[in-house]
């Protein structure tokens, strides 16, 4: 950050900490997970280029709204991959090896991931990572109703990090990121992420990992762009979220959605304009927003095929085997750590 600009445009900066007490909101009494937003999120609007982490998107009413994105005529990933596991779920198991324990990196809903379970043969326990808790629960549930036998044991864990697993998840372990999740990440973080996993999943593990393709900049505007405005509600709850959890006033009809596609990078990015000038008052902190000034809220990264291999070979994994659909937008890759 730059320190004149921050000087200018902000009161003396403070810790959220101490920002909160001077708020008379104690920062101490937040749970863990909420001090860590009102980081985040002070952090990123006092920024010059002001960002917030794409995680946070996803709360009870994010996940809520992520879920009705999944089903939208323009968005295409998801049941590309509902598509690609479906006609191939037993060729992946076959190439995945026998697997004791599948390991899911950002389950959500855990709806693809039954088409995986009933292709493994031999499955013993599923444990689904996910940051939001009531996503988990549900996945539980409907789960639990329909594999008996099946050892299902959540963990709420911010991917990101490294993760333990629980003790009972041994045995030949797989691990399953899909929907592109992996495409929220950086280059770096993407590595850092498949370092992490090698290390959580062992010597040996599996991991298929479903990544969203290069394609042409309007089918990619169009899916992130929905004509009915969900993936707009989406971005929009983030300000939401602030104003419920952290006691913001955001006017959030002051500000509208926006997706553009970075050819330089290979990603979309969703975008929150302001539409005026306006001062938002959070945790004591008065945050300017100029017309037009831009909150960057997340990357997709598009992945080409060489690119794909080309991380995994770099992070420590073998690439093993690729399955595309007809069209060429979607992949999954199965790839593993030399034992
Ligand atoms: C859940 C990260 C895969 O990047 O396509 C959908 C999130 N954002 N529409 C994606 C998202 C806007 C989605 N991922």
């Amino acid at each position: 950050m730059s320190k004149s600009l921050s000087k200018k445009s902000l009161p003396e900066k403070s810790s959220p900490k101490e920002v909160a007490a001077a708020a008379s909101l104690d920062a101490a009494a937040l749970p863990e997970e909420q001090a860590e937003f009102a980081e985040a999120v002070l952090a990123g609007l006092s920024a010059p280029r002001k960002a917030i982490p794409s995680r946070f998107l996803y709360d009870a009413r994010g996940s809520e709204l992520f879920e009705e994105i999944t089903g939208l005529e323009e968005y295409y990933p998801t049941r590309t991959e509902i598509g690609l596991l479906e006609r191939y779920a037993g060729e992946m198991a076959e190439a995945a090896g026998p697997a004791k324990t599948l390991v899911e990196f950002g389950s959500g809903s855990s709806r693809k991931t039954r088409l995986l379970i009933d292709a493994l043969d031999g499955l013993e326990t599923y444990v689904p990572l996910d940051i939001e808790e009531s996503c988990l629960a549900q996945a539980k549930a409907a789960l639990e109703a329909d594999y008996v036998s099946l050892e299902i044991l959540p963990q709420v864990a911010d991917f990101t990090k490294p993760v333990k697993l629980p003790e009972a998840a041994s045995g030949a372990r797989l691990g399953f990121f899909s929907g592109s999740t992996i495409g929220n990440l950086d280059q770096r973080e993407a590595r850092r992420f498949l370092t992490n996993a090698g290390r959580s999943l062992g010597p040996g593990a599996g991991f298929l990992i479903g990544a969203d393709l290069r394609k042409r900049p309007e089918t990619l505007i169009r899916a992130y762009n929905d004509s009915r405005g969900v993936t707009a509600e989406f971005n929009l709850n983030l300000l939401a979220r602030i104003n419920r959890e952290l006691g913001g006033d955001f006017d959030v009809s002051a500000f509208r959605h926006e997706a553009i596609y970075d050819g330089r990078f290979g990603r979309v990015e969703m975008h929150l304009i302001s539409l005026e000038d306006q001062t938002v008052t959070l945790l004591g902190q008065r945050l300017r927003f100029r017309e037009g000034e831009t909150i960057h809220t997340e990357n997709s990264h598009k992945y080409s095929l060489p690119e794909f291999r080309l991380l995994a070979t770099d992070s420590g994994w073998r690439h093993e085997a690729l399955w595309v659909d007809d069209d060429a937008l979607f992949s999954l890759h199965l790839l593993r750590l030399p034992g």
